[in-house]
């Protein structure tokens, strides 16, 4: 197998873009296309290459667009095809790639493939979802939309249960109804996700961030059939669109990188240990430092081992679907966790309004299926013009409510201030890209990731290129043993650290970045 990187991914820092939520051009109260337009601006002063914007399809919206009722349309709130394309077409004249979401698991209840499995004659959709073939009987270990129709039988639901799974196989068959990876339906099923990808790639998207994309083969424990299934779509890729970015939305990037995909995030989810970072009772980003790196630590390099430097472990600031970082992390610690996130290997990715610590809004009614999310989905915040600038529209039509905070952050005050989180961040993506070892490839080999101990020490390299990096996040000086000695100074916050005799001091809430 190929699984060639598209070169670009070699220093792409992303920014993943929640259209609703982002900039509405016709005082709407949601966000659209033309929105992100007049915003590619602004992210690339930032530094980031890439975009990842979350569904933007026709959806009834009961999960926020990953319940899709057209996989080729755009949702009219966001604009048109035509616009969309625009869009790309306006990042490419800035250098700039964007990755679509393809949600391949489970589609609205309102989609057409779905009103036509719903019908007892069998018909070209019968097959297109995981259904039983007795309404007495659900489908084991899966939640079931049952008896809305004249067909026998309970069809299997892939999230909330408006959103019915769609048949790609199960790896092993022990009921009747079971379909194989092989048959004719679950072949037919990704044919038509290959059809989707053809048709946006086609029109100059650059690739995909693929929802949910290990668990499509049911009964796939170790996820072998699911693994071979993206092998499939490898092959297709290769053959048609060579040049397309994926990143999966699996937490296992052992499997995800084997099924042929660039990149795999870390999540909320999963055993990487990742919400040791950022959210769990004690963060080792928190200045508490009472928080515990080391197994993070250890699975990240269990997973970068195992996936033989092939594909990008990406670790993102925060998603659609997590607490805001600045839920947990505060103040100068944001800046400690962002020297962290951006000298990572692997694409970094920037959820939007992270760069200026957007907050996690306490208390919101759940909007589109967000419920705890909503927090996190609110409107980005500009400017101190009416609704942040965000919107002409009326307060209460708003997407979600704005932060009503007095002293909620902004883009135009961080920009023009240069200790702000955002000017800390457009200096950290400057560094990183003027170092080939900070950058995605460069190799990673941790010094000091001791279970409850700080701080965190890592080298990166590329070549005969070094670098050392050291994260304090604890508000309290600490040593280290360390065989490296820093030599020059690339990038540091909170103070200066001593170097004597093999032993590292490292003043409270520090970060830096040295040669060795
Ligand atoms: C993914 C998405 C999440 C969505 C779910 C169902 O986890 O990130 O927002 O609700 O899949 O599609
Ligand atoms: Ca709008």
């Amino acid at each position: 197998m190929k699984n060639k990187n598209p070169l670009w991914l070699d220093n792409a820092v992303f920014y993943e873009i929640y259209p609703q939520s982002f900039n509405d051009t016709n005082g709407d109260g949601i966000g659209d296309f033309q929105g992100i337009i007049e915003k590619l601006d602004y992210i690339k002063e930032l530094g980031c290459t890439a975009i990842w914007m979350n569904p933007c399809f026709e959806s009834p919206f009961g999960d926020a667009g990953y319940d899709v009722s057209d996989y080729m349309k755009a949702a009219p709130r966001y604009g048109t095809n035509e616009d969309l394309k625009r869009l790309f077409n306006e990042c490419h004249k800035r250098d700039m790639h964007i990755l679509l979401d393809l949600v391949p698991g489970h589609t609205s209840v309102e989609h057409k493939w779905f009103k036509e499995s719903l019908k007892a004659e069998k018909n070209r959709f019968t097959d297109r979802y995981v259904w039983t073939d007795s309404i007495w009987e659900e489908p084991q270990g899966m939640g079931c939309i049952r008896g809305i129709s004249d067909r026998d039988g309970s069809c299997a639901v892939n999230f909330f249960s408006h959103q019915p799974a769609l048949n790609y196989g199960f790896y092993k068959c022990d009921r009747p109804w079971q379909q194989s990876m092989d048959s004719e339906g679950a072949k037919a099923t990704l044919e038509a996700m290959k059809d989707v990808m053809r048709f946006w790639l086609g029109m100059g998207c650059d690739g995909f961030r693929v929802d949910m994309a290990g668990s499509l083969v049911k009964h796939d424990e170790d996820g072998k059939g699911t693994i071979k299934l993206w092998q499939n779509v490898r092959e297709f890729l290769d053959r048609e669109f060579p040049e397309a970015a994926m990143v999966s939305e699996w937490g296992e990037p052992d499997k995800s990188l084997q099924g042929g995909f660039h990149m795999d995030f870390l999540l909320h989810f999963g055993p990487s240990h990742y919400n040791d970072l950022f959210r769990c009772e004690e963060p080792f980003f928190s200045s508490r430092g009472k928080g515990d790196v080391s197994e993070f630590a250890k699975k990240y390099m269990e997973n970068y081992e195992k996936s033989e430097r092939k594909g990008l472990i990406c670790i993102p600031s925060g998603n659609h679907d997590m607490d805001r970082l600045a839920r947990s992390i505060h103040g100068d610690n944001l800046k400690i966790a962002f020297a962290f996130l951006l000298s990572m290997p692997g694409a970094p990715f920037i959820y939007y309004g992270d760069e200026i610590g957007m907050r996690y809004v306490e208390g919101l009614t759940s909007v589109e299926g967000g419920y705890g999310r909503t927090g996190s989905r609110t409107p980005m915040q500009w400017d101190n013009t009416t609704n942040a600038g965000f919107s002409a529209a009326a307060k209460e039509l708003l997407y979600i409510p704005m932060d009503e905070s007095p002293d909620r952050p902004t883009a135009q005050a961080q920009m023009s201030d240069k200790n702000s989180l955002r000017s800390e961040i457009k200096r950290l993506i400057e560094i990183r890209q003027s170092r080939k070892a900070l950058q995605s490839r460069g190799d990673i080999k941790f010094i000091y990731a001791e279970k409850n101990e700080y701080p965190l020490a890592y080298l990166r390299g590329s070549g005969d290129e070094w670098v050392l990096v050291i994260i304090n996040p604890a508000d309290r000086e600490v040593s280290f043993d360390c065989r490296f000695t820093p030599v020059d100074t690339i990038y540091s916050f909170g103070g200066d650290i001593k170097a004597e005799e093999g032993r590292i001091t490292v003043p409270p809430c520090f970060a830096g970045y040295f040669e060795v």
